[in-house]
């Protein structure tokens, strides 16, 4: 497990971004998964850009979408679908039939969410799944006492995730198609992105708190690859702040190779 924390969101956003185009470089028919939200908004911004002035290709890259609001239509504003869409599916070049996003308007639940995990598996794999956490501590839709097991599925929000999403898109659906804790845990590798004071206690639970159906982001430390992105706002709760700066300041100096592209 690697905490990064940078001086603000924008530089965070940025290095998101390099992780991912080099993933993309590496592997150009990775299979990225998305989140939505206000967190990643820079980073697709970035992504965008490198697209636009740097030729960054995405012609065979897969997209999954991590959730979606149920009972939503695609085209409504709201939807999850409108918003990846908006932010960046429309100004990049995956191919539409290479983008997945749960569909919140299924009527056989049971079946959409069973489809979802095997187009998963049939694309081998998410290689690079984008997160972001919740201030209960969710990643996806999976809310407090979801299991660490769980596969894609129908989840009821919470009352905080309802009046924080609300806040920024208007009234929300009570239900979501989220990918579960154990399909998550699958990808290969997780970049977890937060930023701002309002997430410092999901932080800090999620990355030295025990591993609890209370905190689903807890789950991630038995994630071999994963790494926290953070901004000084969110990393004030940590305990370890110290060492996770000697982490990377000697990981820097010995084993560059480890932390990526966070070394250029
Ligand atoms: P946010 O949502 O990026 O809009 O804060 C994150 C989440 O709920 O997972």
């Amino acid at each position: 497990m690697l905490v990064v924390i940078h001086p603000n969101k924008e530089v965070g956003s940025n290095q998101a971004a390099r992780i991912v185009a080099d993933q993309v470089h590496r592997k150009p028919d990775s299979v990225l998964g998305l989140s939505t939200g206000n967190t990643p908004l820079a980073t697709y911004t970035e992504l965008i850009r490198m697209h636009r002035d740097d030729g960054l290709d995405f012609s065979n890259v897969t997209t999954f979408n991590l959730d979606e609001y149920y009972g939503l239509p695609r085209e409504h504003p709201q939807s999850f679908y409108a918003q990846i869409h908006k932010n960046f599916l429309d100004h990049v070049n995956v191919r539409p039939d290479r983008t997945h996003i749960p569909d919140g308007g299924s009527k056989d639940i049971a079946m959409a969410c069973f489809d979802y995990e095997a187009a998963i598996r049939d694309a081998d794999g998410i290689d690079l799944q984008i997160l972001g956490i919740g201030r209960t501590g969710h990643i996806g839709f999976n809310e407090p006492t979801s299991s660490l097991a769980s596969r894609t599925r129908l989840k009821t929000l919470s009352d905080e995730t309802i009046n924080d999403n609300s806040k920024i898109t208007g009234d929300i659906p009570q239900v979501a198609i989220t990918m579960g804790i154990g399909t998550i845990l699958e990808a290969k590798q997780i970049l977890l992105l937060a930023f701002g004071e309002a997430k410092a206690k999901a932080v800090a639970k999620a990355i030295e708190g025990p591993i609890s159906s209370s905190c689903s982001a807890s789950a991630l430390q038995m994630h071999r690859d994963v790494r926290f992105i953070l901004d000084e706002e969110a990393a004030t709760e940590l305990r370890h702040r110290s060492y996770y700066d000697r982490v990377i300041e000697q990981t820097t100096k010995y084993a560059p190779e480890l932390l990526g592209i966070a070394n250029d």
